[in-house]
């Protein structure tokens, strides 16, 4: 009896992570091997890269307002070790970048160019973890800095391309 009801249950949670969920959970797609890249590109962007690069953004910074300048910076180890975690969402997202479903995707006319794009964005992740390391604001600006350059050079390219016209 009980073993049912924990059938049950784990169907629901895999089906709709959540029965009460309304919005419909993405078809599960695997690829050759084995990957589950049923969230798209899109979605990895809104929901991965994109807020945990801003975590690193937002890391250092000076808040000018009517009482003087406020010097926002992690302190404590806590801070400090959120803004690494957030690093290595984005450092990580550049290899799931290249999983096959999305640097393979037919969409995508340079694939070398689009891995190239996608590790600069690891490669300045990477950064931003030394950065951490050291406990460096300094550092850690300059890195935040590389990594909004490579979300701009690879959107330059890869999201206003011309659909092809099938010549
Ligand atoms: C290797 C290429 C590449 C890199 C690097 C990259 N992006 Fe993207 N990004 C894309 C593509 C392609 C799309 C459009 C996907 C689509 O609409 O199918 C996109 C879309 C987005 C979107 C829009 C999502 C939506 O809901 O429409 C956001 C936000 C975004 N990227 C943020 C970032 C940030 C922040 C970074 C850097 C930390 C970054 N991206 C790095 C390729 C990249």
């Amino acid at each position: 009896m009980r073993t049912t009801t924990m059938a049950v249950l784990l169907a629901c949670f895999v089906l709709h992570a959540g029965c009460s969920d309304p919005s419909p959970a993405p078809a599960a797609t695997a690829t050759a091997a084995g990957f589950d890249t049923s969230i798209d590109t899109r979605q990895l962007m809104s929901w991965v890269i994109d807020p945990s690069a801003k975590v690193v953004f937002g890391a250092v910074a000076t808040i000018v307002t009517e009482d003087g300048e406020e010097h926002v910076q992690p302190r404590t180890d806590e801070e400090w070790n959120n803004i690494r975690s957030h690093a290595a969402m984005v450092l990580e997202s550049g290899n799931l970048l290249l999983l096959e479903g999305r640097a393979h995707a037919s969409q995508i006319q340079d694939p070398q160019d689009w891995t190239a794009k996608a590790r600069a964005m690891s490669a300045a992740a990477r950064t931003a973890i030394e950065a951490t390391d050291v406990k460096d604001p300094e550092a850690l600006f300059a890195a935040a800095g590389e990594i909004y350059q490579t979300c701009t050079d690879c959107h330059s390219k890869f999201i206003f391309t011309p659909e092809p016209t099938g010549e």
